[in-house]
């Protein structure tokens, strides 16, 4: 099964995560996920994909302008409506908005008809709660993204789970 994880990224830091994620889900049988620049996505892979998971950096607490538009004009085209759907941010500061910026996406996503699933808190310790999010080192030296690693990995496995348990019903 195809899933696919599309970010936007100027510095490298939500590619990172995106990467994260993919390897988390093809550590799940049956699962085939790759990893997309917007402005560089296979859009066969993508029509194919069951689920396809959706990241950007924080700018001023939102979703770039690039995702935003890109969401607007390749949602139908690419037949977001029925497929599962999550999100994921990073941002530079503790409170820098990634959290509006996962709602934002999975808003989008859901006006397009798609299936949200972050797994939440029901599936215990890491409690990922809207979806991932990472907190970069270049303004809180104490934070980094190495050490969201694992919650990338987690959620990404997570998500293909459902899909795959999904698809298979
Ligand atoms: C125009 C602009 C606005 C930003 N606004 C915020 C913000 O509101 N909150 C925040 O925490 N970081 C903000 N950042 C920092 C980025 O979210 C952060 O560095 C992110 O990890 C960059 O992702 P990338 O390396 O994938 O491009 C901003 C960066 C830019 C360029």
């Amino acid at each position: 099964m195809k899933l696919a994880v599309v970010y936007d990224s100027i510095t490298g830091n939500t590619k990172k995560a995106a990467e994260w994620i993919v390897e988390g889900m093809n550590e799940v049988e049956d699962a085939e996920a790759m990893a997309f620049s917007i402005h560089e996505a296979d859009e066969a892979f993508l029509k194919e994909s069951r689920g396809i998971v959706i990241g950007s950096p924080s700018y001023m607490a939102q979703l770039t302008p690039d995702m935003h538009s890109w969401i607007m004009s390749e949602s139908g085209k690419l037949g977001f409506g029925g497929k599962l759907g999550g999100a994921f941010a990073t941002e530079q500061y503790t409170h820098g908005g990634g959290d509006l910026v996962l709602q934002s996406i999975l808003t989008m996503e859901m006006v397009s008809g798609m299936i949200c699933y972050s797994g939440g808190n029901s599936l215990g310790v890491p409690y990922i709660h809207l979806g991932p999010v990472a907190v970069n080192d270049n303004k809180e030296k104490h934070n980094g993204l190495e050490y969201y690693r694992e919650n990338f990995v987690i959620f990404g496995k997570r998500f293909a789970k459902k899909a795959v348990e999904l698809g298979n019903r």
